[in-house]
């Protein structure tokens, strides 16, 4: 992992939408992690928006490998909540808009499944995902929902989710799900930035172990280990000023 200098490393820049510099950083060094750990599965991203996070996951495919995302790209949501956050924040997103932008990187387009992410239940993914990143409705009941499929969906090798927002002040649903989570469902969490939580339901002490050998050895971040009532979590924050430039996606497989 490391700083990148060039320019056209910013262009993941150029994609609207919210996903930390630090948190690409996170991403490419658990799905880089995973293969060099041998572990295999698809990729899940619940809520795609425009494309930005989507992007990236799809820069990490491994052969015979798919990337699934899952939006209702300006479909009406089942709950009235859910509809009012998505006329409030994700009004214009469309499935042309989040392809074209896809296809800047990529060749090959992921899976697109439109609708309510209840939806992916009916894909036969059970415990074939190694990656999943929840980042649809911010509603507690959906994200609650949305929690019970990333773990019926990921492998145990271990496979890893990341929570978008788990902590800020406008979405306190997902605070509750993904803590809830945590305390009541045997989601064991490896780490977390400003903006994510990323954890597993195998065994995180491993994982943990590694990200933090790695993350002390980066100039732009500094990382804290903490203790949550026996649990350990590695906090990893954006070192100083230090402008970071992401890694860009390799391409399609
Ligand atoms: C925060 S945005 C995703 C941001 C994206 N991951 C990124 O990094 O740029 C949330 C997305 O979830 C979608 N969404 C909201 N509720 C949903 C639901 N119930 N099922 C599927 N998608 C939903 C919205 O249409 C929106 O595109």
């Amino acid at each position: 992992m490391n700083e990148h200098a060039d320019p056209s490393a910013a262009s993941l820049d150029t994609v609207e939408g919210w996903f930390d510099p630090l948190d690409q950083v996170l991403f490419a060094w658990f799905l880089e992690h995973q293969r060099k750990s041998g572990v295999r599965g698809h990729l899940l991203e619940l809520g795609a928006y425009m494309g930005k996070s989507a992007i990236l996951l799809g820069g990490h495919l491994r052969e015979g490998e798919r990337l699934f995302v899952c939006d209702l790209f300006g479909d009406d949501a089942s709950t009235r909540a859910n509809q009012r956050e998505n006329e409030r924040f994700y009004t214009g997103v469309t499935e042309d808009a989040f392809l074209a932008n896809y296809r800047r990187f990529h060749a090959t387009p992921p899976t697109v499944i439109k609708g309510d992410t209840s939806l992916v239940h009916t894909r036969g993914l059970s415990g074939a995902c190694r990656f999943v990143h929840v980042d649809a409705s911010h509603q507690y009941g959906k994200v609650r929902a949305d929690i019970g499929l990333a773990e019926d969906v990921l492998t145990g090798g271990p496979g890893i989710a990341a929570f978008d927002d788990y902590r800020s002040p406008h979405t306190p649903g997902v605070a509750l799900a993904v803590w809830e989570a945590v305390l009541n469902r045997g989601l064991n969490p490896v780490c977390c930035s400003r903006a994510k939580l990323y954890g597993t339901w195998g065994e995180a002490a491993p994982t943990r172990a590694a990200l933090a050998e790695a993350a002390r050895g980066w100039r732009f971040a500094e990382v804290f280990e903490e203790d949550l009532d026996g649990r350990g979590l590695l906090l990893v924050k954006p070192h100083g000023r230090t402008r970071l430039f992401a890694p860009l996606p390799t391409g399609s497989p």
